[in-house]
């Protein structure tokens, strides 16, 4: 019995083999042709399957400068774009590698000497017919109707890279995970120490890891797009995104409408998550989206109950959420602690189901991790509110769903600490438990909104008594007298009553640092209030405040915004500015095609001269040389006559975190600040002028350099190519060939824009001398050099040793001695 059964397995196989080969023969010259191997055919190193539709291709590759084999799937058009990789960690060292469809129904990879290196770990089924790669480029096992479900797909194992209609997270049912592992570099398809995931507790939203690391997450699906990255919004028609609640999976993916490029996600072997679009006609990649884009996005950057704010360069990004504030650094030890952590300043008050706590506001965010948060779409925002109000351990609430519109529905509710808060735009809000003491005095001051009349007479009232008041302090020889102009002071009470007591209707704009509202004088005049935030503010900052507004008010220059007022009373440090209607630079020169087109080009260059003339007044046409750190479009007011109007000179140094010594934070505003200052801290006149000819550049070409500097990049290409006009915005009107004197101006301006972002500071003109090039078009200019050859270092000029340097320098310039 025995023996005739072994006999018969044995015949059995045989026959099985020969068939095998018998099909590998007749089907060898329809491998690489076709998209798919029936049972028994195999692939060699050379031979390929073509998905229908063409866009993929499966065969044997090897990665960059590595000789080493690999079986995997590329985009035909772009044979280097690798998106999945079977044997990644076991590489074939010759082209003797062969992928056989066994007859199992298994794929198995074999080298030269037919070992296993490889293999699809399917056990097999005898219905598995046919393994296929895919018009979406799956590469799929299933029984030969094509509608039926794969009995195995790569799509189920992904590499470094997520393509339309693949998923990321994680199949309740079966426990498995779908995740993305970057390559070890770009010669190794071997996993890397970079992942991506979905987070599945609280609501998904997709974490970047190093090794066990968070190190940026794209915050919560909002019901639209992932909560931190609004730019989806800008593709999410061509590529709509995906996310799956339900009992079998909670999964993440996209896919691509019809006639849509060619896309791709990959989790790069660099620690960046990408998103990636064909461009068929310059026959490149484009990158549409990439994480973390800044400062910010590091995971947890300014700790608990932290708040980042990309634009708050200047004073390193972190602040805490209103009610919390980052402790001065009292002991030496403390001083080289670079965590800042944040503390509550009043301790709640709940307990027993009785509170007097209540929530503040914290606008525009990219909410909190979620992964102990717990979640509940079923209910309103309100419903969210008075549970979070009931429970002692609720710290903040927000809405889970703002698909609806309105301020969203649903509830998440965090009770641990809330890490990784940031502004982005179109953010979110955040409602934050906090002490009855700690919140807006909203109600509290009714008795302040009388009737119009009476206000304004004690409005003038109280500017006249402030005004003496400020007079006689100064005269008792309080505050350096070298710079009072007598900027008035004026009372809380007074900023109470032009603003609305700080309604939420005349907020006009707010940052990490600030809020800034509209606020109506009595006789019709509008000011804009800039309200800093008491947590941000250093101690130090809070004491010299002051001094650092009468520095400020010295500074008068037509392109410079005007200090009208301050008050300094209590907790409260506040700025009072002419009001500028027309917003600031970036929001034309970035705008849409409208707002671009209400900057002609001579317009633009009388903005360029105008910004100029002022920086020049701020590094020593003043009588001082007051570097202004920040330059940005942002920065830049227009009045309504379009001439520009420098802010923000001088405020960012009082809110730097307290720090000395070597541990300082680089304060960075991506694409501004000169090589130099990212490199070594090293800040001088000579970065303000890189920050201009960046502002420059800007201005004529409508295209933002950002952190990876790519308009410096272009502009320098084109410098070099003779082709300097290809830099201006195209969305302009074309210049007419009628007009070879204004694009003879708009070249000029732009060499001039290419000396100031030369890498060496020597090589940068200092900023009189750029007001002259710009007001004297017929004079000669120097050729910019993209790497200049000498190194002049060491006459890097530096500030004149004036009296007042040590006031108008921040403490949180690096001390280079
Ligand atoms: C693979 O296919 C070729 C051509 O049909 C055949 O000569 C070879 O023996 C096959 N190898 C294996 C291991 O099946
Ligand atoms: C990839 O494409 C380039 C250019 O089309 C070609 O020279 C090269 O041989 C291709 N490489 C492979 C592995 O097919
Ligand atoms: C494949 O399987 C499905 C059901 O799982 C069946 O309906 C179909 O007939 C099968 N096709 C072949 C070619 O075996
Ligand atoms: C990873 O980033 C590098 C540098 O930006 C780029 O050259 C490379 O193509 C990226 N890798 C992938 C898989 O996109
Ligand atoms: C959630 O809880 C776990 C376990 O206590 C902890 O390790 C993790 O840091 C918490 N996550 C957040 C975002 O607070
Ligand atoms: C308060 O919230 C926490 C976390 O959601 C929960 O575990 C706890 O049961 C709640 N307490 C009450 C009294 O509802």
């Amino acid at each position: 019995m025995r023996a005739t059964s072994q006999l018969r397995v044995h015949l059995l196989l045989r026959l099985l083999l020969i068939c095998f080969y018998l099909l590998s023969i007749l089907t060898f010259a329809a491998a690489g042709v076709g998209d798919k191997l029936e049972k028994g055919q195999n692939l060699t190193d050379g031979d390929t399957l073509v998905s229908a539709g063409g866009s993929f291709t499966l065969g044997f590759f090897s990665p960059g400068a590595s000789s080493k084999r690999y079986l995997g799937i590329w985009f035909s058009v772009s044979n280097a774009t690798v998106v999945w990789v079977a044997n990644r960690d076991q590489p074939l060292l010759d082209r003797s590698g062969m992928l056989v469809f066994n007859d199992l129904g298994s794929l198995v990879l074999q080298d030269g000497s037919r070992r296993t290196v490889w293999s699809s770990d399917f056990s097999g089924s005898a219905s598995a017919a046919v393994v296929q790669l895919a018009y979406s480029g799956n590469l799929v096992v299933h029984n030969g109707s094509s509608d039926d479900a794969s009995l195995w797909q790569s799509f189920d194992h992904p590499s470094d890279t997520l393509l339309p209609d693949m998923k990321l997270g994680k199949n309740l049912w079966t426990g498995a995970e779908w995740q993305l592992t970057s390559w070890r570099s770009a010669d190794d398809p071997a996993p890397g120490d970079h992942r991506r995931t979905l987070q599945t507790t609280g609501l998904p939203e997709i974490i970047l890891w190093y090794l066990d690391v968070k190190t940026y997450r794209t915050g919560p699906w909002n019901g639209i797009y992932f909560n931190g990255v609004p730019e989806a919004r800008g593709y999410a028609d061509k590529y709509p995104l995906l996310v799956t609640t339900s009992a079998w999976e909670v999964t993440y993916g996209y896919t691509a409408a019809p006639g849509a490029p060619l896309t791709r996600v990959v989790v790069n072997y660099t620690g960046k998550a990408e998103r990636w679009e064909w461009d068929a006609r310059r026959s490149t990649w484009s990158n549409l989206f990439q994480g973390p884009r800044d400062p910010c996005d590091d995971y947890g950057k300014c700790g608990p109950f932290g708040l980042c704010d990309p634009d708050a360069a200047s004073s390193g990004f972190c602040g805490c959420v209103d009610g919390f504030s980052i402790p001065a650094a009292t002991t030496p030890s403390a001083q080289t602690v670079k965590v800042t952590t944040c503390r509550r300043h009043a301790a709640l008050d709940c307990a027993g189901g009785t509170t007097t706590d209540g929530f503040a506001v914290v606008r525009g965010v990219k909410l909190p991790d979620t992964q102990n948060a717990s979640v509940d779409t079923g209910v309103t925002l309100e419903e969210c509110r008075a549970r979070c109000f009931a429970n002692c351990s609720c710290l903040a609430y927000a809405a889970a769903d703002i698909s609806g519109g309105g301020d969203g529905s649903g509830c998440v509710m965090w009770t641990s600490a809330i890490v990784d808060l940031r502004r982005v735009d179109m953010g979110q809000n955040l409602y934050l438990r906090l002490a009855k003491s700690e919140l807006d005095d909203h109600k509290r001051f009714p008795v302040l909104l009388v009737a119009a009349p009476l206000a304004s007479v004690v409005i003038i009232l109280l500017v006249i008594i402030a005004i003496w008041w400020r007079r006689k302090h100064t005269i008792m020889g309080a505050i350096p007298q070298k710079h009072s102009m007598a900027v008035p002071i004026v009372s809380l009470a007074v900023i109470k009553d032009v603003t609305g007591n700080f309604s939420e209707t005349n907020m006009i704009g707010q940052g990490g640092f600030s809020i800034v509202y509209k606020g109506q004088l009595p006789e019709g005049r509008a000011i804009a209030v800039k309200r800093l935030k008491q947590s941000v503010l250093t101690t130090k900052g809070k004491k010299d405040f002051a001094r650092e507004v009468e520095v400020m008010a010295g500074l008068r220059h037509g392109s410079l915004v005007r200090l009208l007022a301050y008050c300094n009373e209590g907790k409260e440090r506040i700025l009072i500015y002419e009001y500028m209607q027309k917003k600031s630079l970036n929001v034309y020169i970035f705008g849409n095609v409208n707002l671009r087109a209400s900057l002609n080009w001579a317009r633009r260059l009388e903005l360029i001269q105008g910004i100029a003339h002022g920086i020049a007044y701020l590094h020593g046409g003043s009588g001082d040389n007051v570097i202004h750190r920040d330059l940005k479009p942002g920065n830049i007011l227009l009045d309504d006559e379009w001439k520009p109007k420098i802010a923000d000179f001088g405020t960012a140094k009082l809110f730097a975190v307290n720090q000395t010594g070597p541990e300082q934070t680089i304060v960075v505003s991506p694409g501004y600040a000169a090589p130099e200052y990212v490199r070594q801290g090293n800040m001088t006149l000579k970065c303000d002028v890189y920050s201009f000819g960046v502002i420059l550049l800007e201005t004529l070409s409508g295209r933002r350099n950002g952190g990876m500097q790519s308009l410096l990049s272009h502009a320098w290409r084109l410098w070099e190519t003779n082709m300097i006009p290809g830099l201006l915005d195209t969305t302009m009107v074309p210049l007419s060939e009628s007009e070879p004197e204004l694009l003879s101006k708009l070249t000029r301006c732009i060499q001039i824009g290419l000396l100031c972002v030369q890498e060496t500071p020597c090589d940068r003109p200092i900023m009189s001398a750029v007001v002259a090039m710009l007001t004297n078009t017929t004079s000669q200019i120097e050729h910019p050099r993209r790497r200049p050859p000498l190194d002049c270092e060491g006459s890097v000029p530096t500030y004149s040793s004036h009296g007042l340097e040590t006031e108008v320098l921040s403490p949180t310039t690096i001390d280079l001695t």
